[in-house]
């Protein structure tokens, strides 16, 4: 009801505002690095591990494509990520030395429930769930477990989720990293910082409303939507266009923004919205040569870029500036303005935003 909306018009949009609280409760009052973070008897499950196999469908199949970079970068340990419906029906190698995590904010998707199971036939008896609900069947099949606090989650499109998944990731990265002795004290103090500021990264990212309502009415007349990333934000443009395309009904699609001239390129046209996540690391002399490609083309560029990256506006280039660049965790705070204007292309097209037409907020059938 109205009541529990306070201020917002939509769940989706009281949700997406909710993200400093939903990260900071599902940090917790965090003040070290521990395997037990994931239960009783982690320590000696990750000290096996010597792979990772992620299953998740939707929004959170793109959390765990986004914990592969942190996962192989921080632990040094090779991670596969698997839409859950397909994994299971294909025929795979089993390691029985694997860490399966599954993904689920409901903690009762069929899919990602089956390819828990599939896994564990196939001899993988450790199994992580990162999940939002404590009592859900995930939780229970699972031996480990880690519960996301971003409380209910009404709208059907996830946002509070997917963030506090990430969050969560995260820590599971640094966890992998320590037991395998990966992680000085320096580091785990640095990241632990950098965990605690993430509430007011996001804070500051959300302020950046006003400008992305402002783009809303250009992009709720076009049809089709590119989003580039690259590296750990390539998920995260993989993320933002499954977000557009919910709400929105446009059509949109995340590549990884090397991939372009193999194919998306021929698409360009003055009629192509491209959004570009654009952190300011070691890729960005790299990814603005491709949107050099995509300007030589006329494609209208939507830029959401790190302070410094030093990319100007000008007529078919349109930049909304963050914050500094946020390290390794900055997936997530380029997560959030890629949500409002999900949101608020939307609202522009009147939309039925916290049910969009098809879709289930727990999809219980494979
Ligand atoms: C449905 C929802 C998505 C969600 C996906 C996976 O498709 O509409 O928002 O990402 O299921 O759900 P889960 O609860 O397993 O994260």
């Amino acid at each position: 009801g109205a009541a529990e909306l306070g201020p917002y018009r939509h769940f989706m949009q009281k949700e997406i505002f909710e993200q400093p609280r939903a990260i900071a409760d599902t940090l917790q009052d965090l003040d070290s690095v521990t395997p037990e973070f994931f239960g009783d008897g982690a320590y000696s499950i990750f000290t096996e591990t010597d792979s990772v196999l992620i299953l998740a469908c939707g929004t959170s199949y793109y959390a765990g494509l986004t914990a592969k970079y942190w996962i192989e970068a921080l632990a040094a340990i090779p991670v596969a990520v698997e839409i859950a419906s397909e994994y299971r029906y294909r025929t795979s190698v089993p390691n029985p030395r694997t860490l399966v995590v599954t993904i689920s904010q409901s903690g009762e998707t069929a899919d990602t429930l089956a390819a828990l199971k599939h896994a564990r036939k196939l001899g993988m008896q450790n199994t992580l769930t990162i999940c939002n609900v404590a009592t859900s069947a995930m939780v229970r099949e699972c031996r480990l477990n880690f519960i996301t606090r971003a409380g209910v989650e009404i709208g059907v499109a996830s946002t509070k989720a997917f963030t506090t998944q990430l969050t969560a990731l995260f820590l599971l990265a640094l966890s992998l990293a320590q037991v395998r002795g990966r992680l000085t004290e320096d580091a785990e103090a640095g990241h632990l910082a950098a965990l605690r500021g993430m509430p007011g990264a996001v804070q500051a990212a959300l302020a950046l409303e006003p400008h992305i309502i402002a783009w809303a009415d250009a992009f709720a007349r076009r049809e089709n939507a590119l989003f580039l990333g690259r590296g750990m934000h390539y998920p995260i443009a993989l993320e933002g266009a499954l977000k557009l395309k919910e709400i929105s009904y446009i059509h949109a699609e995340g590549y990884p923004a090397g991939e372009l001239k193999h194919g998306p390129l021929a698409l360009v046209t003055e009629q192509m919205p491209v959004v570009t996540v654009a952190p300011n690391n070691e890729l960005l002399e790299k990814l603005k040569s491709n949107l050099q490609e995509v300007r030589a083309r006329g494609g209208q560029l939507y830029v959401f870029g790190d302070t410094g990256t030093r990319i100007p506006s000008e007529p078919g280039v349109y930049v909304i500036q963050l914050p500094e660049y946020y390290g390794l965790l900055s997936p997530i705070v380029h997560t959030i303005p890629l949500q409002l204007l999900a949101y608020h292309t939307a609202i522009a097209r009147g939309t039925d935003v916290d049910k969009p037409r098809n879709l289930a907020k727990s999809v219980t059938v494979e």
